[in-house]
Order: C-alpha cells, then structure tokens, then sequence
C-alpha cells in the first residue's frame, strides 16, 4: 500500500462502527445478504463472444479504481472466466491485492513496456483462484512515463502485447482470455494511454462525495481524443458508483447526478462502502475470497455480473 492510503486500521476505526450497508438495520441487511448469496450462488457467468478488455480508469487518486479492478475480475473468474489483470499503475497495489509478488526482479508490466519481454512470460496465476491472472506493476515502472516519451509507438506497446499474447495462446492451442481488466494510475499520462489504446472499453468507477464529477469532463475528453486518434474502438461502456453510503443525502445526489448525465453507462450495482474491500488488500486478497459472504464482496459479484451481461459489451 502507498503511504497516502489509510493503513487497514484506520479504515477499520474509521468505520467499524457502522454496518456494511448503510441504509439497512444489521438484521435485515443479513436477510438481504442471504438473499443476495442465494442468487448468487454457483452463478455461472456468460462467456463474451470475443475476449473484452477493460481499462477501469479515473486520474483521481483513491476513488476505488483497484478496488474495482481486482474485485470485479475476481468475481468474473468465481463466474468460471478466464481473467487477467494488468497492474500499470506503478504503486502496484493491484499486484499486492491479488497477492502476486512484485519485487523488482520478477517480469513485470515495465518489461512488457520497455525490455521487449513477453507479456507470457510475466503473467502469474493467483493461487486463489486457478482463472485469474495477474501480470504485476514494480517499481520500475515509475519512471515508466518519462522512459517512454522518445520510443517508438509508444501509445501502441501495451496493445500490440495483448494482441500478440493472444496470438501467442491461439498458436500453443492453450484456451483464450476472457476479460482483460487493466488497473490505471490516478493520472493521463503514457500509461493511462497505453491502457485507452489496448482497451476497448472504459470502466469509470467515481466515489461517491464532493466534487466526484471534477475531473470527469477532461477524463471523457481525453477519451473522446484517443478514440479520434489511436483507437477509433474505445467507448466507456460502465461507469461505477464506489463507496456508496445509502444513509447520506450526498450519496443520493451523486447516484441522481450521474444518472442524469450518463444514462446510459452507470451501473445499476452500487459498491458501499465496506471495510472488508478496505481490509482485503492487506492480507493480498481480493474481498471476494477474503470474505466471500460480504455486502462488498456481494456488490462486486452483482457488478461483475451486470458486466458480464451487457449486451455486446455495450450499453445504450
Ligand atoms: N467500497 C469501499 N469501501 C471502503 N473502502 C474502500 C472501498 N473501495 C476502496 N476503498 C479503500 O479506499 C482506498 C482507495 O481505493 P483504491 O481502490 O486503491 O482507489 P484508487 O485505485 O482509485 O486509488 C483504499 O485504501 C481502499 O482500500
Ligand atoms: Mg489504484
């Protein structure tokens, strides 16, 4: 974890004192949760006609972008996918949250990026689950941005890696990914570019307080600019409403706001705040195997499979 963040105790003090979710007595939201597991249970997933790839991106630091990543993949993958997360954010707290070892000596994104190396060759299985993958961030990669300024297409590396991992399973007879989620860092740098010109989609998760459309105008922009220049494919296909806190006005106004503007991308699943998500990273799981049965980890099982079932990877 990054000095900036909370440490788990402090989250823990900050907000153990309220339930899960926030609007629910703790009685009835458990028989909410109970109903929400039953529906959940053994959930198989749909399988996308071609292989989806979802950069979850927002410049703002802390509004849940590695949260959502790492959860959602990891309930894609409880679904039966087959799912990589691509850590290219240099804080690598997606690497730490999918317990995936990321010292400067493993191959790491950085490799991919700028050594020339395989993304095959980096990408780690998650012992919790044998569908996910990681392909780690190290502290290599922080210098990443400037490094890349003179190379050749370098908007164009992380793209040309995926399509040539992908080549690389037709070729061994080995079975195709079905979601490739890329984790952002809180900037529009090369990285974030990288990831604009690999992805398809956009996952824009926002949280939930003041100001949470601040920022969001020159995030589309940029957007809309890759999608005029480097990736005419690349369209926002989900936006995801993060620490959601049923009991307060403000919440209830951000959800209205979003609603408004983006009718058609914001998710119906809203993620609460929850200090298992909080807590998870710190044990290097994901809150759906830390604690499975969790309102958070429910919420990103719902979100995960409200992903899953758009139609054509697409809303609207
Ligand atoms: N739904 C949530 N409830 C409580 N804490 C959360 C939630 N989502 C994220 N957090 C915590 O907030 C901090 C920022 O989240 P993170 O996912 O790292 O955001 P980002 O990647 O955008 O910087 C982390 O400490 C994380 O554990
Ligand atoms: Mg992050």
């Amino acid at each position: 974890m990054s000095f900036s963040e909370p440490s788990v105790s402090d989250v823990s003090r900050e907000t153990s004192a309220a339930p899960e979710t926030s609007d629910t007595p703790l009685g009835d939201q458990a028989a909410v949760d109970a109903a929400r597991q039953l529906r959940l249970r053994d959930k198989q997933f749909p399988r996308p006609g071609s292989n989806r790839v979802i950069a979850v991106a927002n410049q703002k630091g802390g509004v849940g972008k590695t949260s959502t990543a790492v959860n959602l993949a990891a309930a894609l993958a409880r679904g039966g996918l087959r799912v990589l997360v691509i850590d290219i954010d240099p804080q690598g707290n997606a690497s730490t949250a999918l317990g995936v070892e990321h010292h400067s000596e493993v191959v790491s994104v950085y490799d991919v990026l700028l050594g020339g190396q395989a993304m095959a060759d980096g990408i780690v299985q998650c012992q919790t689950n044998p569908n996910l993958w990681c392909l780690p961030a190290t502290i290599d990669l922080s210098g990443a941005e400037i490094e890349l300024v003179n190379q050749p297409k370098r908007e164009y590396r992380l793209h040309e890696a995926i399509g040539d991992l992908r080549r690389y399973l037709r070729r061994t007879g080995k079975p195709q990914l079905d979601y490739v989620i890329i984790d952002c860092p809180p900037s529009l740098g090369l990285l974030t570019l990288n990831a604009f010109v690999g992805a398809k989609e956009v996952l824009i998760p926002i949280q939930c307080e003041y100001y949470a459309l601040e920022g969001l105008s020159q995030l589309l922009r940029t957007i809309d600019l890759v999608r005029d220049s480097l990736n005419p494919e690349l369209s926002v296909s989900a936006i995801l409403l993060t620490m959601y806190d049923a009991r307060t006005n403000l919440a209830r106004d951000v959800v209205a706001e979003v609603g408004q503007h983006f009718p058609n991308q914001v998710m119906r699943s809203t993620i609460p705040r929850s200090v298992r998500i909080a807590e998870a990273p710190g044990f290097g799981q994901t809150v759906i195997d830390y604690d499975p049965n969790s309102t958070g980890a429910l919420a990103y099982m719902e979100a995960a499979l409200e992903l899953a079932e758009q139609v054509g990877g697409n809303y609207g």
